[in-house]
């Protein structure tokens, strides 16, 4: 149980510099790991889930070294895979989970994917479907974790993803890699394309986008590379959110990634009237900025709808914080995929923001939310269930608060952001 800062009166103040990407980091160790030749990662995120994916490469035979931020990776080329001897342990990760099918379904051995209770809750047919119609048999446990994978000749295909998810269409992208074909990806909205990015970095022209298809080409080899990881958006969310909130602030978050299919957060405060400055921007092949956010005392009510959905997946609890504070009446809706994170987010959010007076309700796609900043705690013991995100959104929230509050389950916050504590403490002294 961990006692929540609250009623900052002095507001978050100077700079910081936010762990890598989540998502980066982990392609970075995928591709990485199936390239010839020694690839460099500087400020990869050494979260508990990019440590997932590490151990998953070393278990199959790649000489990783990860010392603080810097990884260095042994790649061992596309076909250089060895059997693991041990069933691979995805813990919490759903990236890895995903993505790691994927290209497990084009290797020549069997494997056995495990996760923790979490993870063995989230579905997995949206991977193991369009891979069986690759040519993979895959096992799963009544659509869940654990999973075997049996690897089969993987054929072209023209696949629709059936919902908007970036983890799914790298399945399909890294499976597709070594098929002798070209296979397209067919996605409903945008999502983020990390994958494709950083293949195109890997090798020549191995992804083409047109309009909504992705087009993969068949990859003979992928070449080692030194990648730079941005600050995560998903991580500096947090702090943008509370500088926003919290009287008197004014912080500058370094080096935060800007890729246009991660930044949702920002449209939301900048359209509900946050002060929000993007600064040195630079435009390599994921761009990045510095972020300068001061106090806002008056933010406008807005309604998000499912076409921005995937833009900001991972910061709707956050966004949901914005509403509660806001001028008014707004929703949150075509957010179903929120029921399927490490919580059913719809469900834990609300139980959450109404222990501490939030009047917000749950929509079978979202949230609907009266915002005011009169809130009444009616139950002190939060909790984050085990899931980092819900849990840096109510230690944000607890900012806001008068009355002490304590929250559970607070080490679940490195599974993405090990240093959140220390980082909100230096923003606050
Ligand atoms: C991720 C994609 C998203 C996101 C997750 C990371 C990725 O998941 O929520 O935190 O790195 O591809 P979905 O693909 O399930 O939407």
């Amino acid at each position: 149980m961990k006692e929540l800062v609250v009623n900052l009166n002095t507001g978050l103040h100077g700079e910081l510099s936010v762990p890598g990407d989540k998502s980066i980091s982990h392609r970075s160790v995928i591709l990485s790991s199936i390239s010839k030749g020694t690839s460099h990662i500087h400020h990869f995120l050494a979260s508990d889930d990019c440590i997932s994916t590490i151990n998953a490469f070393r278990k199959m035979g790649v000489r990783i070294d990860l010392a603080g931020d810097e990884l260095t990776v042994e790649g061992v080329g596309l076909d250089g895979l060895s059997k693991p001897d041990t069933k691979l342990d995805m813990g919490n990760s759903g990236t890895t989970t995903r993505l790691l099918s994927g290209l497990l379904a084009a290797q020549k051995f069997t494997t056995n994917l495990i996760g923790d209770d979490s993870l063995s809750k989230r579905p997995m047919k949206r991977v193991s479907q369009p891979l069986s119609v690759m040519g993979t048999r895959i096992e799963t446990t009544d659509g869940h974790l654990p999973m075997t994978i049996n690897p089969g000749h993987i054929k072209a295909v023209k696949y629709e993803l059936p919902m908007a998810s970036a983890q799914v269409k790298s399945a399909i992208i890294l499976a597709a890699l070594n098929s002798n074909e070209d296979s397209v990806v067919i996605e409903p909205q945008v999502t983020r394309n990390h994958t494709e990015t950083m293949l195109n970095q890997f090798g020549d022209d191995v992804i083409e986008r047109h309009g909504d298809e992705i087009i993969v080409h068949h990859q003979p080899e992928l070449t080692a590379q030194d990648i730079n990881v941005p600050g995560d958006i998903s991580s500096a969310a947090f702090f943008l959110v509370a500088a926003t909130l919290v009287p008197n602030s004014h912080i500058i978050l370094k080096n935060v990634g800007i890729n246009p299919t991660r930044t949702g957060i920002l449209d939301v405060l900048i359209q509900m009237g946050a002060n929000i400055k993007i600064l040195n921007q630079t435009n390599g092949s994921e761009p990045a900025a510095d972020i300068e956010v001061t106090y806002t005392p008056e933010l406008k009510p807005i309604d998000v709808n499912e076409e921005r959905i995937p833009l900001m997946i991972d910061e709707l609890p956050l966004v949901a914080l914005l509403e509660s504070r806001a001028n008014g009446h707004s929703t949150i809706t075509g957010a179903e995929e929120l029921r399927f994170k490490e919580t059913d987010r719809i469900k834990t959010v609300v139980e959450e923001f109404q222990k501490i007076g939030i009047q917000i309700e749950e929509l079978p796609n979202g949230f609907s939310i009266d915002g005011s900043k009169d809130w009444q705690v009616v139950n002190a013991s939060l909790d984050s269930h085990g899931d980092h995100r819900i849990g840096m959104t109510l230690a944000v929230s607890a900012l806001l608060l008068d009355t002490d509050v304590q929250m559970n389950g607070e080490d679940a916050i490195s599974i993405s952001y090990p240093q959140f504590f220390a980082h909100l403490k230096h923003l606050s002294d």
